[in-house]
């Protein structure tokens, strides 16, 4: 009975423990949950390679591509990435793949819309201030300072013959952007001849990676062809990319021997699926994209223009292209000037080489108008010509007629652009027609006027070495043409 009794009370002590351990549970915390591993830093060497740039950067990815690397830095062939400058993570970290000529690309994807990220090319741990990049916008959507910056220099390869022009072309946009509010590029637009003289891997090297080091690495490069890329001294007629040749010089400094395309597409990795917005194209000979709410469409008016089917699927791709736009502005670059007055005549019909400035005038202006372009670049005129808010002319210079094919002010001239005469995207007379068309050539050199210079169609024509920057939010774009000591010698504006 006694041990009954003993066997009652032990219960009823383990019991009331057991209810002690249940009220315990309120308030004793759970055991701390495993820490977090700490994130792990990327332990790669940081590599300088002889060429590094960016490649259709865009809301949510980019290419890093470059070329070579320092003697013996033990840099491996990665890159990693992130948005502390001091910490690059090593789940950033992306291989590189080897291209056939020898180029190294990495794909950097999965990144943030609007966003600045560094990166080490070698994955090191910390990025230098040098390699950053900002993504961006999606859907159209302004940039978080408001503002998109274009920097556009059209015929800046004369580096790739030792001269120093593109480089005072640089530095007198450099000092502009210091004197205006120090904001960097967002795009960098260039307009063919991009390397003299016959586009060789060595001239790229010359004309642009030793040129504008500091902007590639931070800003993607979206080029046009001209006819100095198909080598043959610049006066190919060729539709052709594999009959790329080089006249007269033995030692390209490219690969060796070059291979059959043209170095242009080789060195540039360019968006023929819509990779960055736009329409594919199924080439890298032309193609379109969008950066915040501009879209921007570059033409090749050097090979795809000379042939009756090639030129008929660009104008069609153009045309979808266009149709399927709903940004805020348009943009197109091409190399060939519909109306210039410089270095080359745009009523000369009888140089073959200039074929190409009739076929744009006559086939590709209508469609600009008709499907909403705001501005169209181009270069290949040593010169800069600014043109009037201009529509339907399609002839030569000699049937330009102001009242019918420009915006007029007030007093039936044609308005300037500028102060209380901008121009409106949808104009006086109610329709989204009329287009902006610069020559800018004369990012490395200015050459010759033509017989009839100025050409009547152009508002402002100047023989002078510079650069063209646009500023575009939602509601207003514009452009500057900047010389090489920073002044503004003409500009416009538009609202819309
Ligand atoms: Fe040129
Ligand atoms: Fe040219």
């Amino acid at each position: 009975m006694k041990a009954i009794k003993m066997i009652v009370i032990f219960a009823a002590i383990l019991l009331a423990s057991c209810s002690d351990d249940n009220d315990r549970n309120d308030t004793i915390p759970e055991p701390a949950p495993e820490p977090e591993p700490a994130p792990v830093a990327c332990s790669g060497a940081e590599i300088n390679p002889e060429r590094l740039f960016l490649q259709q950067l865009g809301t949510d990815r980019v290419i890093i591509k470059w070329r070579g690397d320092l003697e013996g830095d033990g840099g491996a062939d990665n890159v990693c990435f992130g948005t502390d400058i001091d910490f690059m993570p090593e789940e950033s970290l992306t291989a590189a793949t080897e291209t056939e000529t020898g180029h190294l690309e990495a794909e950097l994807t999965g990144l943030s819309p609007d966003t600045t990220y560094y990166y080490s090319v070698g994955g090191a741990a910390s990025a230098a201030a040098s390699r950053q990049f900002r993504t961006s916008p999606a859907g159209g959507a302004l940039p978080a300072d408001g503002n998109t910056r274009i920097w556009i220099v059209g015929d800046s390869g004369v580096a790739g013959y030792g001269k120093p022009e593109a480089a005072m072309v640089k530095e007198g946009f450099l000092s502009w952007v210091e004197a205006d509010n120090g904001e960097p590029a967002d795009l960098f637009l260039m307009l063919g001849d991009n390397a003299y003289n016959q586009g060789t891997d060595l001239e790229h090297q010359r004309a642009i990676f030793e040129v504008y080091p500091e902007l590639l690495q931070t800003t993607s490069l979206w080029p046009t062809i001209g006819n100095h890329e198909m080598g043959s001294l610049g006066i190919s007629r060729s539709a052709d990319i594999s009959s790329y040749e080089l006249l007269g010089e033995e030692d390209n400094g490219g690969p060796d021997p070059e291979p059959s395309t043209m170095p242009y597409l080789n060195i540039f990795t360019l968006p023929a699926n819509g990779e960055a917005g736009g329409l594919a194209s199924g080439t890298e000979q032309y193609y379109s994209f969008d950066y915040a709410n501009v879209h921007v469409v570059s033409l090749d008016s050097q090979l795809s223009i000379r042939d009756d089917d090639q030129r008929a699927a660009m104008l069609q791709w153009l045309i979808d292209d266009l149709s399927a736009n709903s940004l805020d502005w348009t943009i197109v670059i091409f190399h060939h000037p519909p109306y210039t007055k410089g270095s080359h005549d745009s009523d000369d019909e009888l140089f073959d080489i200039d074929q190409p400035i009739f076929a744009i005038r006559e086939e590709f202006t209508p469609v600009f108008e008709d499907y909403g372009v705001d501005l169209a670049y181009s270069g290949h005129s040593h010169i800069y010509e600014r043109s009037v808010y201009l529509s339907d002319h399609t002839g030569l210079s000699s049937t330009y007629d102001p009242a019918t094919n420009a915006e007029l002010n007030d007093d039936g001239e044609p308005a300037s652009g500028q102060d209380d005469q901008q121009y409106t995207q949808v104009t006086r007379s109610g329709a989204d027609d009329k287009v902006v068309y610069t020559v800018a050539g004369n990012g490395g050199k200015v050459t010759t006027l033509s017989e009839g210079y100025p050409h009547p169609a152009h508002f402002f024509s100047d023989l002078t070495v510079g650069s063209v920057v646009i500023d575009v939010n939602d509601a207003q774009l514009t452009a500057s043409f900047i010389n090489a000591e920073g002044a503004v010698l003409d500009y416009f504006t538009m609202t819309r």
